[in-house]
């Protein structure tokens, strides 16, 4: 079973999967998404070789953030399934040996909460200080504001207790007050609680904003926020069999650093939200420097730790980490029509559609994906090239149910699919083009090729565990780079721009270096390697030294 296989820091070369149960497979015929469909597809990943399933938020909820807006966070949505399809489902993917994380969703709660219920109720309700109040919102209180279009403040008047509360988000998402000691507890219980059924640790939601207390009357006199993270993160390795934190910290590299903590540990792995970012503007102009340069300056992560990377989420495509010029280069590529922008920040689309469904294309951004250090986190339908459908709105132009097979239902459900939680995708990128039944057997498809760059991926450490260093390829177009554990180096190149690339990269040993990825041989001699890609083409390749596979 794998989990016994790479028990010792598994996350670090895991492949992990995210999943919205209510948009992956109807198990019962009622046109939404539940544990019994998603125990039925749990195949389908393991194939794959899916090593860590990320689940979305399954908790009961008035579902005005997709799930994001909870009101218990013990129990399981009915739409969704019982607690009893939660342990099959957990014991199934145990089988398989594939781990389960879920959405930890902490920073606020939905208004409809019991606890928000109560604490509206009068200013001397017991749970009033699991929110954050105020008379007036304060000036040096936290800025920014997430859904411009629906929110104007972060602050909303109770009329009834007449005080304001604090909302992040949404204001039917009123914000927990994490410098109340019960409301610690109560996270630390919640989080025993799935650990205890299961799951392998958490997705974190919005971290930066859970930790925030600025402007909070005596936020001074409390304990260092950071303190608190790295509490949580001690209660979970007591409890969790190896259990870890994925938090989402939309940061600058130097400030999400410290969500990896100093003294003790705190994240396990965090996004790599700058890469990404700069990917899509390396993509955009053909160029493979703005990746490259950003690589260069990402900072290391402590010893057991890990940066998460990722092609696309549930979220926009956010780009807030571009300059504004920048932005607007990647906008004029991938998103030429307002409709496929969320806000001045984002694209809510995915990315064959982006790329106009050049195979090569996508095809090599996937490759970098496993190649470059950190833990690869794919989202549902990623694997077959699923598109949008902007339809929708807002995000949830990417959280289209999963396409299965050709057909009305996309073999997602046998109901009508008026009554599915969001449109399929149309067209060139809908079931009848793109689906899971007709690329499984296909070699040439984006699945066969996703496998074959997992089980790769997977047989070859040296990816994630190594000594990492980006290369000069003397080809602005080509990111070269260098992984090398015990002696062993693995050399990757991609080709970021649709024409030939001629590259030479200067400093390794000499000898034959074998292709991963396809059949090849690449002769090294004088310590150099010249190597001609085409268009978008993309190698793995590792010195003869060492076998070709480590199998
Ligand atoms: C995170 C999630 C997003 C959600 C928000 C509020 O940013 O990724 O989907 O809307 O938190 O919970
Ligand atoms: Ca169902």
């Amino acid at each position: 079973m794998k989990i016994s296989r790479t028990a010792d820091l598994w996350w670090k070369n895991a492949v992990v999967y995210c999943l919205d149960v209510e948009t992956f497979q109807d198990g019962n015929g009622d046109g939404i998404g539940d544990f019994r469909g998603l125990t039925q597809r749990i195949d389908h990943l393991d194939r794959l070789g899916v090593t860590c399933i990320w689940l979305m938020p399954f908790y009961p909820t008035p579902d005005r953030d997709d799930g994001y807006d909870i009101t218990d966070f013990y129990g399981v949505d009915p739409r969704l399934g019982t607690h009893g399809d939660v342990v099959e489902f957990l014991r199934t993917a145990r089988d398989r040996g594939i781990r389960v994380i879920a959405d930890l969703v902490v920073n606020h709660t939905s208004d409809q909460h019991p606890w928000f219920k109560e604490a509206r109720r009068s200013r001397n309700s017991k749970y009033r200080d699991w929110y954050v109040w105020a008379d007036k919102p304060p000036k040096d209180g936290p800025k920014g504001v997430i859904f411009p279009d629906k929110e104007k403040g972060l602050w909303t008047y109770d009329r009834k207790t007449r005080q304001y509360y604090l909302h992040r988000f949404y204001r039917h998402q009123p914000d927990l007050n994490i410098t109340n000691p019960e409301v610690r507890d109560e996270i630390a219980r919640i989080m025993g609680f799935w650990t205890e059924l299961g799951l392998s640790g958490f997705r974190v939601d919005a971290v930066p904003f859970m930790l925030e207390t600025t402007g909070q009357a005596d936020a001074v006199k409390l304990p260092d926020p950071h303190d608190y993270l790295a509490d949580l993160r001690a209660f979970l390795d007591r409890r969790g069999e190896q259990a870890i934190l994925l938090g989402e910290v939309n940061l600058p590299y130097p400030d999400a650093m410290e969500f990896f903590g100093d003294e003790a540990p705190e994240l396990t792995l965090s996004f790599d939200f700058p890469g990404m970012q700069a990917m899509y503007l390396g993509l955009a102009r053909g160029d493979a420097r703005p990746l490259a340069a950003t690589l260069r300056e990402r900072p290391l992560p402590p010893k057991d730790g890990h940066w998460a990377t990722f092609v696309r989420n549930h979220d926009e495509l956010t780009l807030d980490k571009l300059s504004e010029a920048e932005k607007q280069e990647v906008f004029a590529a991938f998103g030429p029509e307002e409709d496929m922008r969320l806000y001045d920040r984002g694209l809510r689309r995915r990315l064959p559609p982006m790329l106009g469904g050049d195979l090569p294309r996508v095809k090599m951004v996937y490759s970098l994906l496993f190649a470059l250090p950190g833990t690869p986190v794919l989202f549902y339908g990623e694997e077959i090239g699923m598109g949008e459908n902007l339809a929708e709105e807002a995000r949830a132009a990417v959280r289209t149910p999963m396409q299965w097979r050709p057909g009305p239902g996309a073999g997602f459900s046998t109901a009508d699919p008026k009554t599915f939680p969001a449109r399929l995708a149309e067209g060139e990128f809908g079931p009848d083009r793109v689906n899971v039944a007709s690329q499984r057997n296909d070699a040439d498809s984006l699945l066969s090729w996703i496998r074959l760059l997992v089980e790769r991926y997977r047989e070859t450490p040296e990816l994630a565990f190594g000594d990492v260093e980006v290369l000069d390829a003397g080809a602005d177009a080509v990111l070269a780079h260098r992984a090398s554990v015990d002696g062993r180096a693995v050399v990757t190149v991609h080709n970021f721009a649709g024409t030939e690339a001629d590259c030479t990269i200067a400093g390794l040993p000499d000898g034959v270096w074998h292709d991963l990825l396809d059949d090849g041989d690449t002769e090294v001699t004088g310590g150099e390697m010249t190597l001609r890609l085409p268009p978008y083409g993309c190698r793995w390749l590792r010195s003869d030294g060492a076998r070709r596979s480590p199998v």
